[in-house]
């Protein structure tokens, strides 16, 4: 993962840099680091840990120079430490890098058959000897720099920053993400077009294998095949101030609370008045379509497994549904008339981006439901569906979640209106039930105090089951992915059917049971289910409503009770107990909940 920046200023730039930094800690917070050069000379500073020990660090030890680089770290080679922070430094050049670089073995090598020596256990290194290593053959930053990238195999976005060099940095970019910021005589790099939102919003991306030479008034850069490429400026809509908790503890919490008003944005982009659903040009004909094939990572994928239920159910159109890394290796047939849809909050999630490129040209369409409008995969798409959930913080995603699930349902709902396989008023049934949707999490949300309590006895368990049917299967998966990312409580879910296949073993009274069971049609087999884990004193969480807590609450260690929801939206209204249980067992465990430990916001290495 990892984000970097670059800044040819025309003011001090270590505060500039490390404010830029701070947009990107959602990549990475496992060190931190900037390098400038300050008439000619280069130097740099390097912390462990949060950005914060990087800004206290430049308190006690500043930098100066208006030209600089930085860089925060999501370890891949090497652990958290300051040797192994970036910038890496050689001799006249320090670097800085998101990616892998594949050969670095083979490179290290060489380096050290040449003679160089090795100070940290990274990849980049390598990077940054190489380069010294040109510029000791004679080679000007430029063309050591073009050098060293001919070299290297892998995934990377890289800034090169050089001593005596004070208006130049050299780019580059393959597989992973890289913009340039136009300022007024003044030029940034960045891993995304959010680090440089406060600085300007005119980008320029780079392209796969496009390389760039940035100076403070000229941006000039070459393909993968060297010839000189012509890339646009874009004006971009970022919100450039800086995201707040708004009075929460966490942005966890925020983000959680911000439901109903970012469900209510992603319904009014896509629900006319009449009650249709609109998507952006080019739309979607599916009829033209047999097949779907969902493509997505983590909480993206649970998305897809719910919308699986709906697209099948509503639409009759069969789908697939793959985590993104299995699937790019896999290399699964694409029947004509498929459609190829992708999932992903970031847009920048490196196997699902690769998933979508093995796509390419073999799928009849490519769709991408994003929240990030100018993210790699929404680029590339043919069609993107953005889902309207405001910028996310915390490293658990949760209203991206539940606007992916809204999205998608109504994606399933134009197909099956395209189809025919919906009639007018079952359509209106569902559009209504998706319109009830922020009122009824609004209400949902007040059961916080019941969450809480009962996440204090969660907080307990070492292991946590959920268990769920039909739709709640999925989000039993979420519930289970949402406790042990931000608690590190041991959590698993199963289809409650499969229960007495095996884990049913793993039941104790020590063992607490999360059921997520509206009273819906399959609500009487989960609830046998239940009674299953009861019978061997495992601790049922029961989630369902009043109907549903009337008939099966007895005997229970803990339940919540949601409002009475049209089945299909279940899974949107439920993912709010999901996100606050976890949510309130974090907290009363102490742990980081807006940075888990050894996890980034976004995942831009396979
Ligand atoms: O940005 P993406 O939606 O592509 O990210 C996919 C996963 O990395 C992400 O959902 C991850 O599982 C979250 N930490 C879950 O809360």
């Amino acid at each position: 993962m990892c984000g970097i920046v670059g800044v040819l200023g025309n003011h001090e730039v270590a505060p500039i840099l490390v404010e830029a930094l701070k947009r990107l800690e959602y990549r990475g917070y496992d060190s931190a680091g900037i390098a400038t050069v300050n008439n000619g000379t280069l130097d740099r500073r390097r912390a462990v840990g949060k950005l914060v020990n990087l800004s206290d660090l430049l308190v006690h030890e500043p930098l100066a120079g208006k030209s600089g680089i930085g860089h925060t770290r999501w370890a891949t080679h090497g652990a958290p430490s300051v040797t192994n922070a970036h910038p890496h430094m050689a001799g006249p050049v320090a670097v800085v890098h998101n990616g892998i670089i594949e050969n670095f073995r083979e490179l290290r090598a060489e380096l050290a058959e040449a003679g160089f020596q090795f100070v940290t256990e990274t990849d980049t290194e390598t990077v940054a000897l190489l380069t010294q290593m040109y510029m000791n053959a004679g080679a000007g930053p430029v063309e050591a720099a073009y050098q060293t990238l001919d070299r290297l195999q892998g995934a990377f976005a890289l800034a090169f920053l050089f001593q005596g060099e004070n208006d130049l940095i050299v780019a580059a970019r393959k597989g992973s993400p890289l913009a340039i910021g136009h300022g007024h005589g003044e030029m940034f790099v960045g891993s995304d077009a959010i680090a440089l939102a406060p600085l300007t919003d005119r980008i320029t991306y780079l392209e796969e294998g496009d390389r760039a030479v940035v100076t403070r008034n000229s941006l000039e850069i070459h393909d993968a095949n060297g010839a000189l490429a012509n890339r646009a400026i874009k004006t971009i809509q970022i919100d450039a101030a800086r995201v707040d908790k708004a009075g929460h503890k966490h942005f966890m919490a925020k983000e959680i609370a911000e439901q109903p008003t970012v469900i209510g944005n992603a319904l009014a982009n896509y629900l006319t008045a009449d009650g249709h659903i609109a998507l952006p040009d080019p739309g979607v004909d599916f009829t033209a379509i047999d097949r779907l094939t969902l493509v997505a990572c983590g909480t993206a994928y649970y998305a897809c497994l719910t919308a699986k239920y709906w697209f099948e159910q509503i639409a009759r159109i069969p789908v697939e549904v793959d985590v993104a890394s299995e699937f790019r290796y896999r290399e699964p047939p694409i029947p004509d008339r498929t459609l190829a849809l992708f999932v992903s909050q970031s847009g920048e999630t490196a196997d699902t981006l690769a998933a979508l490129r093995y796509c390419e040209g073999k799928a009849a369409r490519i769709l991408s439901v994003v929240n990030v409008p100018e993210s790699s995969i929404a680029r590339e798409s043919d069609l993107a569906l953005p889902i309207h959930a405001g910028i996310e913080v915390g490293v658990a995603s949760t209203k991206a979640f539940t606007c992916q699930l809204t999205v998608l349902l109504m994606l399933a709902l134009k197909a099956a209106s395209d189809r025919g396989t919906l009639s007018e008023e079952a359509l209106a049934d569902h559009v209504s039930a998706l319109r009830s949707l922020p009122a009824l999490m609004t209400t949902a949300l007040e059961q916080n105090k019941a969450m809480q309590n009962t996440a204090r006895r969660l907080s307990e368990a070492r292991d946590v089951l959920f268990l769920g049917r039909g739709l709640m299967y999925p989000l039993a998966l979420e519930g289970a992915l949402k406790l042990k990312e931000i608690s590190y409580i041991h959590a698993e879910a199963y289809a409650s059917g499969e229960l007495k296949h095996g884990p049913i073993a793993l039941i104790d009274k020590h063992v607490p049971v999360v059921v997520m069971a509206p009273r819906d049609t399959l609500f009487d087999k989960t609830v046998s289910n239940m009674q299953e884990v009861m019978a061997r004193k495992g601790k049922v969480v029961l989630i369902s409503d009043a109907a549903g807590l009337e008939e099966a609450n007895e005997g229970v260690w803990a339940s919540i009770c949601m409002p009475t929801v049209h089945n299909a939206v279940a899974p949107i209204l439920y993912a709010l107990p999901a996100q606050l249980l976890a949510y309130h067992t974090a907290v009363a465990k102490g742990t980081d909940v807006d940075q888990p430990r050894n996890l980034a916001k976004s995942v831009t290495v396979e």
